[in-house]
Order: structure tokens, then C-alpha cells, then sequence
């Protein structure tokens, strides 16, 4: 579903504002809709599922994975050693880090 040209516009590229650009876009009324958030599900964001068996976990996991994120982007500075590396792998539906990507993390200053 997350490859599904009909649902999101060029779904194999990465972009990392995607979600905010139509959550920006929620809430300025465009479409009188409220702006969402991560933990919402509907039928076509099920990343925590949908309906009667979604996830009760993912306020917590989402608060956490923020956490953790905003942690390491406000202590290292990162660097990839090979750039030109596949930085993904696929495995059945779906896409994730490779192992194989070596990252240098430095202390920021
Ligand atoms: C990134 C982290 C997580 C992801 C991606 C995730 C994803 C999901 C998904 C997709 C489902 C629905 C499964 C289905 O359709 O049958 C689910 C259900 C569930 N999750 Fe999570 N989950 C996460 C973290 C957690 C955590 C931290 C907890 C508990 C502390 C948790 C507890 C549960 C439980 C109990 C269900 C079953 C709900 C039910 O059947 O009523 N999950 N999760």
C-alpha cells in the first residue's frame, strides 16, 4: 500500500517531509480536515494497524522512536563512509536499512 501510486506521489522516493507537508496542508483548512498525526491509523496509513486490532503500543513507541531521534540528532554528528552504498534492502513487502551501511558517529562539539 505504501508503493500505491494512487495513494502517495512518487511512493518510491524518499522524502522525509511528506507527511508534514500534508499534515501543513490539513491545517490550513484546505480540505476542513484536522491535521493528523503518527499514532492515527485510517485506511490507507496502517503502519500500526487498523480497525479492532490496532496497535494500543504506538503512543508509546512513537513518543519513544521521537526520542530517541532528537537524541542522537542533537549529540552526533553523523557520516555515511560509503555514499554510494544501497542504503536499503527489501525484504518481502517491506523496505529496510541495510546492515552493510557503515555510519561514523562523532560527538558534536
Ligand atoms: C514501532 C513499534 C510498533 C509497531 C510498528 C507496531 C505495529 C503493530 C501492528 C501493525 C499491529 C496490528 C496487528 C494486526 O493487524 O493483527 C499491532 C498490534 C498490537 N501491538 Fe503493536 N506495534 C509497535 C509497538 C508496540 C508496543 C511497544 C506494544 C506494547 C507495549 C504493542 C502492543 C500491541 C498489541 C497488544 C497489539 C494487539 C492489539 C489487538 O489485537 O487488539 N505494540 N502492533
Amino acid at each position: 500500500m505504501g508503493y500505491d501510486e494512487k495513494i502517495y506521489q512518487n511512493p518510491m522516493d524518499f522524502d522525509g517531509f511528506r507527511f508534514v507537508k500534508s499534515n501543513l496542508a490539513k491545517s490550513n483548512n484546505t480540505n476542513n480536515e484536522e491535521a493528523s498525526s503518527f499514532v492515527d491509523t485510517s485506511d490507507t496509513w496502517h503502519f500500526f494497524g487498523h480497525g479492532k486490532v490496532t496497535c494500543p503500543g504506538r503512543f508509546y513507541s512513537s513518543t519513544l522512536m521521537k526520542l530517541v531521534a532528537v537524541h542522537i540528532l542533537s549529540t552526533y554528528d553523523m557520516e555515511i563512509v560509503d555514499k554510494a552504498a544501497p542504503r536499503s534492502k527489501m525484504w518481502r513487502t517491506t523496505n529496510n536499512p541495510s546492515k552493510d551501511v557503515r555510519v561514523i558517529f562523532r560527538p558534536k562539539a
